[in-house]
């Protein structure tokens, strides 16, 4: 090697170190379905485990308020959620649970809603403590329920990136359609991605696939984004029963290694949206925004 080569690599070196050092904001992904029970808590879970395997660093809100569901299939409690440190009660970190192979998460806690009835200086402390996540994740997956009512909906679009689920089955191929029908007269500045989950065979999730891509473009004006899919497996069932994440369970199993496709489908770097992290403070504002509006 050359002087001149070996200055060159010295220099690319520390262009490397530079952009790994600078504060960098989370990608923010929101996994939602327009009928409730289709795999989103499942997807969540497993997708996370899976981009932490890539080498991502990963955190999951839980914002299904119905029902802790991320602590139940993890078989953990948490005591706090993010309402005790909207309340000023606890600090971000206290509400920070360590998951499977290092993955994070919080307990969103339906006291979210409150956000917008906070004094800016309460908002503003809030904020600044929020800010503190995108330290410690480069992808943010929140777990939303079904997106059939306003509040919920507009949680979902306040996210750059949103993966809808649906299975095969038509009242759920129906409700998504609604969902995406909905969401686009929120916003339609949003990366949409559709997965099919629990699909008989391949050939069957090709065809919803392309069959609700197809329409919601030509009715809807919407270009949705194939993610991928994954087929029914008894492994889901069984590790869900077992309280344990089946990519870790059943790593060898036909669902694991489709989400492990689609993992890296997410993180494949020409992938639509990856390249404008919003980060967490631009998610809740953007939130925020939309629920101080109402729909007319
Ligand atoms: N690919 C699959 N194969 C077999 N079973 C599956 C698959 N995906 C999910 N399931 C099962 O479907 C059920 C519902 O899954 P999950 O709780 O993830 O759905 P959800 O959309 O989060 O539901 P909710 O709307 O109630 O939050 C679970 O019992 C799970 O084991
Ligand atoms: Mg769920």
């Amino acid at each position: 090697m050359d002087q001149a080569e070996k200055l060159r690599q010295i220099v690319q070196e520390l262009k490397l170190k530079k952009t790994s050092m600078e504060p960098k904001e989370a990608r923010i992904i929101a996994v939602t379905s327009g009928k409730g029970g289709v795999g989103k808590t499942n997807f969540t879970l497993n997708c996370g485990i899976a981009l932490k395997k890539i080498g991502y660093r990963v955190l999951i809100i839980d914002a299904d308020f119905g029902l802790a569901n991320i602590d139940v299939m993890l078989g953990i409690t948490t005591k706090y959620n993010l309402f005790h440190v909207i309340d000023g009660k606890r600090k971000i970190q206290d509400v920070i649970t360590e998951g499977p192979c290092g993955i994070k998460f919080i307990s969103g806690g339906s006291g979210i809603w409150e956000l917008i009835n906070l004094s800016s200086h309460k908002l503003e402390e809030f904020m600044v403590m929020l800010e503190g996540l995108d330290n410690i994740a480069d992808i943010i997956l929140i777990d939303t329920g079904a997106g059939v009512s306003e509040r919920i909906l507009k949680m979902v679009l306040a996210a750059n990136e949103v993966i809808i689920i649906t299975t095969p089955e038509p009242t759920a191929i129906t409700d998504a359609y609604a969902l995406v029908k909905s969401a686009v007269s929120i916003n339609r500045d949003v990366t949409f991605r559709l997965v099919i989950n629990r699909a008989e065979n391949q050939r069957e999730a090709n065809a919803v696939m392309d069959n609700f891509i197809n329409v919601s473009n030509k009715f809807l004006d919407v270009k949705l984004q194939p993610l991928g899919y994954i087929l029914y497996d008894d492994s889901v069932m069984k590790s869900t029963k077992q309280q344990k994440p089946f990519v870790i369970e059943y790593p060898k199993s036909q669902a694991a290694k489709q989400l492990n496709d689609i993992a890296y489908a997410l993180t494949s770097s020409d992938i639509e949206g990856s390249d404008r992290p919003q980060g967490i403070k631009g998610y809740i504002y953007q939130m925020m925004n939309f629920l101080k509006t109402r729909r007319t």
